[in-house]
């Protein structure tokens, strides 16, 4: 290309990203409402700063690249900091924390450099003046240079001392810490929000800035704000030697301080401890959004220096992003076992802290009117922990009309209606629904259901393609060929999969109604009412008053146990179920062959065929008792391959071995 060309193509380009950062700044600062995430910022940043360095004739003093970002609204006074509040360097791989090692270490002609870590509390920067050991303002970090005044705001955060608890280390000092509010606080507040018809804060960084800008300090001391400290800004003559020894002076003083910090000597150590807090990242009771690494003593720290923006001696690890954006390409809706119909955003693939992402879940079509989202739209998502994303708002939207509920189900065409008890719930009326039946299927052989192992929805889709399957109670009547003509697996796995069937047969009742996926019907009302009737049979012949006696059954319950045992549909899937040999008794002791009951097992080596989970449920329902210890009170020892050392102590205790094999027969027998 031209050269001429290719420099404007450049130009334009920077002049764009400048514009882009200005004005998400704007969004973020001054609205506390961003319209993209943390990421796609610091992506812009980091592209216009490679594109100023290799172009110096565009790089202009006043680019937002060279500027702390912040606001200064005219709702507040402006106070001044006396040192200037600095931004951190954000980083996203090991290799830049590598490189920015290498640089400092180059700096200080390899010292050995000790560094602190910390996480870094995802919350907005306050500056705090201290004279003679009480608070005289506190200020937000605004420009960096000047910030907004928040003081009577700031003297309603419990955790910000007024007075210092024991002689302050100097007479004048700044310090510098993060005011947030933490995930159980920031959950309520949003909650309270909507309920007096308010929009809801993104964030908890936005719902804590939002909180401390306040005009009425009454406001914010509602907030619950929280504050941690994690640096020190001006401060006449004081005696602290590095970072560690800030942070205990602070913790002294009456300061919260965050006790997740490590000290680490070498790169190892510090990828080490950034694996470790990213794992436990949602266990933090407040957000973290990485971790923040510090070169521990003062002085190293000031003869590494700064540039205008941000130190060099320190350095933000940012974790992936939890948010970005994308477009959802099709909302499409999707019917549940009980008939409920969901909707559910195909996304256009976005890849979020480490996964790519192609749906979300929309919880009720309630939630589509609030967000007011319709295809095409481009939206802003959030993982949070390891939960199917959520959408989080609209940035920009496609079309003017709104999404409509559809009349018809997309698997039955029957009629969707609305329920009327909590008028928000959308269901598909037709009980012989295929794809209702399909999910019924599923959650029928699920884990906490009847637990077929094996028999999952590429299996059950096959079934019912090739007509294998009509009502559920066909599960017990599928043979060795059903499974091998689908060409899914071969014979082993074709015969723990039946395997898997014969022994679910032998739960309790409270598993098989459970299984049965009755309306409102969870698994600890299963448990009680198994407990109470005992016998299938006995709910089937139960009255609304027989239910209604029980205090966890409540109007919706009872209905719905009346509804399904009264239906013939379903008292005939009972009645197969019994002939094929499916336990419909809570205890199951008088079924079984006696052989475990009262019996103690050991297991040592690995199972080729079951799970151990799967054989100690079935032995302890048949009244066996499963121990982790060889002594002369066991039984027996089930030994699979690679047995330790269990099994030569068995052996000196006389106690009789039994293989798979052999424990395989005794369960079928
Ligand atoms: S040290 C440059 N430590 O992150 C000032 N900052 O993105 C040195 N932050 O403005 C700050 N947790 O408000 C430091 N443990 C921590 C932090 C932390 C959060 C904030 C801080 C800073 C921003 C930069």
């Amino acid at each position: 290309m031209n050269n001429i060309f290719l420099l404007k193509k450049i130009k334009d380009r920077i002049n764009f990203l400048r514009k882009e950062i200005i004005k998400h700044d704007y969004f973020y600062y001054n609205e506390n409402n961003p319209k993209i995430s943390d990421k796609e910022y610091d992506d812009f940043v980091k592209e216009l700063k490679n594109l100023e360095a290799e172009n110096p004739n565009f790089n202009l003093y006043d680019s937002p690249s060279h500027k702390v970002s912040g606001s200064l609204s005219s709702n507040f006074r402006h106070i001044k900091h006396f040192s200037n509040m600095l931004s951190l360097d954000n980083t996203y791989s090991y290799t830049e924390i590598m490189e920015w090692h290498k640089k400092i270490s180059k700096k200080i002609f390899n010292k050995n450099i000790e560094f602190i870590i910390e996480p870094k509390i995802d919350g907005l920067s306050a500056n705090l003046i201290y004279v003679d050991g009480t608070l005289i303002s506190g200020s937000t970090r605004g420009d960096g240079l000047i910030g907004e005044d928040v003081t009577e705001n700031i003297k309603t955060i419990k955790s910000i001392p007024y007075k210092l608890a024991t002689d302050s280390f100097s007479n004048f000092f700044e310090l510098r810490g993060e005011v947030y509010i933490n995930k159980k606080n920031f959950k309520e507040l949003n909650n309270n929000i909507i309920k007096h018809g308010h929009k809801k804060f993104v964030n908890s960084r936005n719902a804590a800035s939002g909180s401390l800008r306040q005009k009425n300090k009454n406001i914010t001391a509602s907030r619950k704000l929280d504050f941690f400290v994690h640096s020190i800004g001006f401060s006449e003559n004081n005696n602290i030697i590095n970072q560690f020894d800030f942070l205990q002076l602070c913790k002294k003083h009456g300061f919260k301080i965050q006790e997740d910090f490590k000290i680490c000597s070498s790169l190892k150590e510090i990828y080490e401890y950034v694996n470790i807090i990213f794992n436990k990242r949602d266990f933090f009771v407040y957000e973290i959004d990485g971790l923040v690494i510090k070169v521990n003593d003062f002085k190293l720290q000031n003869e590494i220096g700064c540039t205008n923006k941000s130190p060099r001696w320190a350095i933000a690890f940012k974790f992936p992003a939890k948010q970005a954006t994308t477009i959802i390409k099709k909302i499409e809706v999707h019917v549940g076992r009980t008939g409920r119909i969901t909707p559910l955003a195909i996304l256009e693939p976005v890849f979020v802290s480490g996964v790519t992402i192609s749906n979300a879940t929309l919880h009720n079509f309630d939630e589509i009117k609030r967000l007011n989202i319709n295809e095409g739209d481009t939206v802003l998502i959030e993982r949070a922990g390891d939960v199917i994303p959520k959408i989080v708002k609209v940035i920009k939207k496609k079309k003017k009309n709104f999404f409509n509920v559809p009349h018809f189900c997309p698997s039955c065409n029957s009629i969707i209606l609305k329920e009327t008890i909590d008028k928000v719930t959308y269901r598909c009326i037709n009980y012989r629904c295929k794809e209702q039946f399909k999910n019924r299927l599923i959650h029928f052989a699920s884990r906490d259901s009847m637990d077929i192992f094996g028999f999952g929805e590429v299996v059950i889709d096959q079934l019912l393609e090739r007509n294998k399957i009509k009502l559920i109670s066909d599960i017990y009547s599928l043979t060795f060929n059903d499974f091998i003509e689908l060409n899914l697996f071969g014979k082993k796995k074709t015969n723990n999969i039946l395997k898997s069937i014969l022994f679910s047969k032998k739960k309790p009742l409270n598993r098989l109604l459970f299984a049965l996926g009755i309306k409102h019907l969870g698994k600890e009302k299963s448990k009680i009412i198994a407990k109470k009737f005992k016998n299938i049979k006995a709910l089937i012949n139960a009255t609304s008053s027989d239910f209604i006696k029980i205090p966890e059954i409540g109007n919706k319950l009872c209905t719905s146990l009346k509804m399904f045992f009264e239906s013939k549909y379903n008292l005939n899937i009972i009645n197969y179920l019994i002939k094929f040999g499916v336990n419909i008794e809570e205890s199951v002791l008088q079924i079984d062959n006696g052989f475990f009951k009262n019996k103690t097992f050991v297991f040592t080596g690995k199972l080729l065929n079951y799970k151990r989970k799967q054989i100690y449920e079935i032995i302890e329902s048949f009244g066996g008792i499963i121990s982790e210890y060889i002594n002369n009170r066991v039984d027996y020892i089930i030994v699979g391959s690679n047995p330790g050392f269990k099994l030569s102590k068995a052996k000196i205790f006389n106690i009789e071995i039994i293989d798979e094999k052999k424990l395989e027969s005794i369960l079928i027998s």
